[in-house]
């Protein structure tokens, strides 16, 4: 469901949030206000982004979806403090993003949000247990606690026994999620992917998706996918749709207007 920004439907999730003592305690993991990135100026002002309200709480699936050029990409690099908004608010975990200097945003990049993009951006010198231990560098862990948590992660992207594995070894589908693994080797808050099955063919795609979903489930892993494709869009609990950088309702039209 879309969380549209009137007075109206916060109330109604507050209302909800009541009922349910389990997810009332928590905070959303994000709030955005009017967030709107414009590239340019004048007469090629573009904007990438515009006017964009969302709210994302903890252990949400979320799929973004929208045509090529409507905004994903954009709204996903300020979701994970890679871009800053032209105007407008980013509020994660209670702290608006553009409050925090360079090296605390580097900071949560490292530690609190992990990113899977389209090109898997392994290191092909390095087995995938390596490349997800690498991950764990700045975690402090002993190399045994390391070992340890990598054999966890290997298992949990269904990755097992390849571990020993060189990228060249491996499937687009494996490499994908020694990716993952990668991404959550420092148990991050927030799973951010970017069109994470782009290079797949569809049945592993789907194989991908579920790793994801499995993670949601199991792990209450918070998780926002990027995707044009319908069928992962589908099954995923919760749709935001893009077009022209806005949020729109499904059937094209804008969702509200923020009412202030
Ligand atoms: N660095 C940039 N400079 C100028 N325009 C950009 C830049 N990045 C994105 N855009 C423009 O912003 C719009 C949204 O792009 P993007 O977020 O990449 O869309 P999507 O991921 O949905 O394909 C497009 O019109 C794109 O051309
Ligand atoms: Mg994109």
């Amino acid at each position: 469901m879309l969380y549209a920004t009137s007075t109206e439907s916060t109330d109604d999730r507050e209302e909800e949030h009541s009922m349910n003592e389990a997810i009332t305690t928590e905070a959303p993991i994000y709030e955005l206000r009017r967030v709107t990135r414009s590239y340019g100026s004048g007469t090629t002002k573009v904007d990438a982004v515009r006017d964009i309200d969302l709210t994302i709480d903890r252990g949400e699936f979320i799929a973004v979806v929208g045509p090529s050029g409507s905004g994903k990409t954009t709204l996903l690099q300020l979701l994970g403090g890679l871009d800053r908004p032209t105007s407008g608010e980013v509020v994660f975990e209670g702290r608006s993003l553009a409050t925090l200097k360079e090296s605390e945003l580097t900071q949560l990049r490292l530690g609190t949000i992990g990113f899977v993009f389209q090109q898997f951006n392994l290191i092909l010198t390095l087995s995938a247990a390596q490349n997800i231990e690498l991950a764990l560098a700045p975690s402090g862990l002993t190399a045994s606690l390391r070992r340890a948590r990598v054999t966890e992660l290997l298992g949990s992207v269904g990755l097992a026994s390849r571990g020993h594995h060189l990228p060249s070894e491996l499937s687009g589908g494996e490499q994908q999620r020694v990716a993952i693994g990668r991404a959550l080797a420092n148990a991050p808050d927030v799973l951010l992917a970017d069109e994470p099955t782009g290079n797949l063919d569809s049945t592993t795609g789907d194989e991908i998706i579920a790793v994801l979903h499995q993670l949601n489930r199991e792990q209450n892993q918070t998780i926002v996918v990027i995707t044009h494709d319908p069928y992962v869009a589908a099954a995923a609990p919760r749709i935001v749709r893009l077009h022209d950088g806005a949020v729109v309702d499904a059937d094209g039209s804008r969702v509200l207007e923020v009412v202030s």
